[in-house]
């Protein structure tokens, strides 16, 4: 569905984006991991050109994303949803009218569009919250509206940039839930950015480790979290030991 070669982006003397080739398949869930800074979330913004590559080709069923005018550009972005750590709602509209509120600018008519906004607000578990606005909702609630305004579009590729990463842990586990619930549905492929270790072995399909820019592992959880053969896989293996570890001891009583 997605192939990714040969791209490339700087700012300035830094590089974001390193050479980076990448596949995804149709009703894959990948989750993308790595260090801060290692370019993350440049290579998913570039997927539909919210940032624009230096070089590179990114192929979508096929089509050149990158060479494409802004008219096509459009339709295909209505095809790749996108959730955001932030999760920048509308403060005056309500949950319904901000999942209604792309659907009715892209030109469905309010009645349509209402159907499809509960219908997603549904699938979030959002269903009798669909009048609150944003300040009326905690940050869970909120995120998963944002979620549910990218759901309404039924989008072939979902991508999500660490959607967790601004909520306070307790808030984390229901929307870590919705996202398996959705990949367990599989509806649509799924680019995730998290550092979400316990989503990443229980859920992905694969694991793609970047570093500096580029893609040094990838494979299934099970390979590149037991076996890895990266600097950055073994530190995450550590760490997956470490937690293992101090939860047994913690179980057991020992210090
Ligand atoms: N608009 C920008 N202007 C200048 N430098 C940028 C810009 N966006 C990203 N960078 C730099 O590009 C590199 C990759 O950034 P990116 O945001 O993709 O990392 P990331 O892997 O998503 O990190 P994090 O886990 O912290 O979100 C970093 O060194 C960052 O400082
Ligand atoms: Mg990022």
């Amino acid at each position: 569905m997605l192939v990714i070669q040969n791209l490339y982006k700087h700012f300035g003397d830094i590089k974001a984006i390193d050479g980076l080739a990448l596949t995804v398949n149709i009703g894959e869930i990948l989750v993308l991991m790595g260090p801060s800074g290692c370019g993350k979330s440049t290579t998913i913004r570039t997927i539909n050109r919210l940032i624009e590559p230096d070089q590179g080709t990114i192929l979508f069923h096929d089509t050149n994303i990158l060479t494409l005018n802004p008219d096509e550009l459009q339709k295909i972005r209505k095809r790749i949803g996108f959730v955001f750590q932030h999760f920048n709602l509308i403060s005056r509209l309500t949950a319904q009218e901000n999942v209604m509120l792309g659907l009715v600018m892209s030109g469905m008519d309010r009645d349509t569009a209402r159907n499809k906004a509960n219908e997603a607000l549904t699938k979030v578990g959002m269903e009798r919250n669909l009048h609150q606005k944003p300040a009326q909702l905690s940050g869970g609630q909120q995120q998963r509206v944002g979620i549910a305004r990218a759901l309404a579009y039924e989008p072939e590729l979902m991508m999500w940039d660490e959607p967790t990463a601004s909520l306070d842990p307790i808030l984390v586990r229901e929307v870590l839930v919705v996202m398996e619930e959705l990949a367990r549905y599989r509806a649509s492929t799924m680019i995730v950015v998290t550092h979400e270790l316990s989503f990443a072995l229980r859920v992905a399909d694969r694991i793609v480790l970047m570093d500096k820019g580029k893609i040094v592992e990838e494979g299934k959880p099970s390979q590149v979290f037991v076996n890895p053969t990266s600097a950055i896989g073994q530190k995450y293996q550590e760490l997956i030991e470490y937690q293992i570890n101090t939860t047994a001891k913690s179980l057991s009583g020992e210090k």
